[in-house]
C-alpha cells in the first residue's frame, strides 16, 4: 500500500516535472520580467496588485494562474512566450527597464495611468511584433526617440499626458501600420513632420508645435478622420486642401495663432467633415460661407478670432448645423433672422461682436455686444465693413 502511494507521488513528481519542462516560458522572457519587475519600486508595488503576484519562483506562463501571475502578462497558446504585457493602472514607479526589449513576440506594451518616469529606451525598437505601445499618463521624459520609427507592425502608438521633448521624428512617415497616434498633453516642439499615410487619428495637443500646417505633411493620408492639435502654436493659413482631406470628419484646431482660412466647397458636394474648432486663434478677414456647403457639418465653432463683416445668411439655413459659435469676433450689421425664427435649432453664440439688433431674448445674442467705441475703434471710425 505504502509502495504504492509512493510510486503515485513519484508518478506526480515526474509528470509535473515534465510539464514546467515543457511549459516552459523562454529563458529570454524570464529575465526580461525579472529585470522589469527589478526596477519598479516596491514600495509603489500594492501587495493586491498585478505586478505583486508576480512569484519568480513559479512558471510565469504555467497555467492555470491562479496565485502567481494572476494579471499584467499574457502567453502565447503554448505557454512559451509573453505575448502582451498590460499593467493595472495602480501607480508603479520606475524607469521600463531595457530589457523589456528580450520580450520579442510582444504585440502589447500598455504601462499606462502609473508613474513611469525616465527615457523610453531605445531598445524598444527591437520590439518588431509590437501592435499597441499605451504609455499615456506617466512621466517619460527626454526627447521622443527616431528610433520609434522601426516599429513597423504599430497601429496605435499613444504617448500622451508625459513630458516627452524634443521634435516629432522626421522618418515618421514609414510607419506604414499607424492607425491612431497620440502624443497630447507632453512639451514637444518644432513643426509637423511627413505624417504616416494610414492615419486615422491624429492628436498632439496642447504641445509647442510651430509652423503652419502643409500639403506635403498630410499628403496621401487619405484614411484620416479626427485631427486633433490644439493648444498649440501653430500659424499661418487653414488652406483649402486641408479640408478636402477626404475621410476627415473632426477637427480640432483651436487655440493657436492661425491667421487666416481658405475653404472651397467639397467636391461633389460630398464630405464627412462634423464638427470644425478654429477658435482662439488670430484668423482675420470673413467667417467663410463655405462651411455651410459642408453637407454633414453639425458645429462649428470660429470664437475669439478677429472675422470682419457680416454673418452669412447661409448658416442660418444650414439644417445640419446644431452648435455655431461665432463670439468674441467683429462681426456686423443684423443677425440672420434665420437664427431667431424657429427655422433651425441652434446653440451656441454670437455674443461679444459688433452686431445690431441681436434680439436680447435669443440664448445666442448672449454675452452682449461689444461696446461702440470698441467698434467703431476696429473699423477705423464708424464704418460698416
Ligand atoms: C483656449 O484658450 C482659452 C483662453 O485662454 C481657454 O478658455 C479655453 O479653455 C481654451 N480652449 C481649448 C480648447 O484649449
Ligand atoms: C468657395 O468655394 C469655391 C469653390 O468651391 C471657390 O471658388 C470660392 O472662392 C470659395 N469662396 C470663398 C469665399 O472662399
Amino acid at each position: 500500500m505504502f509502495k504504492f502511494l509512493h510510486f503515485l507521488l513519484f508518478l506526480f513528481l515526474f509528470f509535473s516535472r515534465n510539464f514546467l519542462i515543457f511549459a516552459l516560458t523562454s529563458p529570454q522572457d524570464i529575465s526580461a520580467l525579472k529585470a522589469f519587475k527589478a526596477s519598479i519600486k516596491p514600495r509603489s508595488i500594492p501587495s493586491w496588485s498585478c505586478l505583486a503576484s508576480w512569484d519568480f519562483t513559479t512558471d510565469p506562463c504555467a497555467s492555470p494562474r491562479r496565485t502567481h501571475f494572476t494579471c499584467g502578462i499574457t502567453c502565447s497558446s503554448d505557454s512559451t512566450r509573453v505575448t502582451q504585457l498590460t499593467l493595472d493602472p495602480v501607480g508603479y514607479s520606475g524607469q521600463l527597464a531595457p530589457l523589456v526589449s528580450q520580450l520579442s513576440h510582444l504585440t502589447v506594451l500598455d504601462l499606462s495611468d502609473n508613474n513611469f518616469f525616465g527615457p523610453i529606451p531605445s531598445s524598444i525598437s527591437f520590439l518588431f511584433n509590437l501592435q499597441t505601445l499605451t504609455l499615456h499618463s506617466n512621466s517619460f521624459s527626454g526627447s521622443l526617440p527616431n528610433f520609434i520609427t522601426n516599429l513597423k507592425s504599430l497601429e496605435v502608438l499613444d504617448l500622451s499626458r508625459n513630458s516627452l521633448s524634443g521634435y516629432l521624428p522626421k522618418g515618421m512617415n514609414s510607419m506604414s501600420s499607424l492607425r491612431r497616434l497620440d502624443l497630447s498633453y507632453n512639451k514637444l516642439a518644432g513643426s509637423l513632420p511627413k505624417l504616416p499615410p494610414n492615419l486615422l487619428e491624429l492628436a498632439l495637443k496642447s504641445n509647442s508645435l510651430s509652423g503652419s500646417l502643409s500639403k506635403w505633411s498630410f499628403d496621401g493620408l487619405t484614411q484620416l478622420a479626427v485631427v486633433e492639435l490644439s493648444e498649440n502654436s501653430l500659424t499661418g493659413a487653414v488652406e483649402p486642401w486641408f479640408f478636402a482631406l477626404p475621410a476627415l470628419q473632426q477637427v480640432d484646431l483651436a487655440n493657436n495663432s492661425l491667421t487666416r482660412i481658405e475653404i472651397s466647397k467639397p467636391a461633389n458636394g460630398y464630405s464627412d467633415l462634423v464638427a470644425i474648432d478654429l477658435g482662439f486663434n488670430k484668423i482675420e478677414g470673413h467667417a467663410p460661407v463655405n462651411f455651410s456647403a459642408y453637407p454633414q457639418l453639425s458645429s462649428l465653432s470660429l470664437r475669439y478670432n478677429r472675422l470682419r463683416g457680416k454673418i452669412p445668411l447661409e448658416y442660418s439655413k444650414k439644417k445640419s448645423l446644431r452648435r455655431l459659435f461665432l463670439d468674441g469676433n467683429f462681426l456686423v450689421g443684423k443677425p440672420p433672422l434665420g437664427f431667431f425664427a424657429g427655422e433651425v435649432h441652434i446653440t451656441g453664440s454670437l455674443g461679444n461682436n459688433c452686431l445690431q439688433g441681436c434680439p436680447g431674448s435669443s440664448p445666442l445674442c448672449t454675452p452682449s455686444q461689444k461696446p461702440s467705441s470698441i467698434c467703431k475703434q476696429a473699423y477705423g471710425g464708424g464704418g460698416r465693413a
